[in-house]
């Protein structure tokens, strides 16, 4: 079963990065399949640990999909690495054997440290939804923009029926970007 994450790792002078990833999961060992153009790729080589962070925030995968940024974050436990003060629950991973075959690798880990920080709500529809946007959101250079104005539209209605304030913010955040990526190429 694949995760949505959001992943952190460090270059090796220390400086960290978020990055939203789809994990395969596994109690002991997790699967990680970065793009090798990614800065995450480039860290796990690096260093060889991560941070795989659960959490229930969809602002921080909107955020995430559509830029390079930073959120707060306090130190791991065992790995050199943080967990986001955002995360409902953690895993600290190592890299066990690393396949850097293009266009994406597949890296497992072993899971060396498991934490919680606080409760993960029950499902939210709107949540998912904004997940799906900001997963159109990555694809903008990929699909037909007629495509992701109809997906936007049907998500939409989800989001406007079940959202608290958060995920409406997220979804107009997506909203705004995916209508200005499209006049750019317009
Ligand atoms: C829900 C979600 C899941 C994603 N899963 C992956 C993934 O498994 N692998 C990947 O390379 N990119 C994935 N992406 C896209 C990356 O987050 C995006 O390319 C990001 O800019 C890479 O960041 P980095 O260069 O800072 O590592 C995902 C995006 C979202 C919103």
């Amino acid at each position: 079963m694949i995760i949505e994450s959001v992943l952190t790792t460090m270059d090796a002078r220390g400086s960290t990065n978020f990055a939203p990833m789809g994990v395969e999961w596994g109690e002991e060992e997790i699967v990680i399949k970065p793009f090798l153009e990614t800065t995450t790729f480039k860290n796990l080589e690096a260093t060889r640990v991560a941070v795989v962070n659960l959490t229930d925030d969809v602002m921080l995968f909107a955020q995430g999909a559509i830029g390079n940024v930073q959120f707060s974050a306090v130190p791991a436990a065992v790995v050199r690495g943080v967990i986001l003060e955002a995360a409902c629950s953690w895993r600290e991973v190592e890299v066990r054997t690393l396949d850097a075959s293009p266009p994406r690798a597949r890296i497992v880990t072993r899971v060396v440290h498991r934490g919680i920080r606080r409760e993960f709500l029950g499902f939210n529809r709107a949540r998912h939804a904004v997940l799906e946007a900001a997963i159109l959101a990555t694809r903008t250079h990929l699909l037909p923009a007629d495509q992701i104005r109809a997906e936007f539209a049907r998500l939409q209605v989800i989001v406007d029926k079940t959202a608290g304030l958060r995920e409406l913010e997220a979804m107009a955040l997506l909203n705004d970007y995916v209508r200005a990526r499209e006049a750019a190429h317009a």
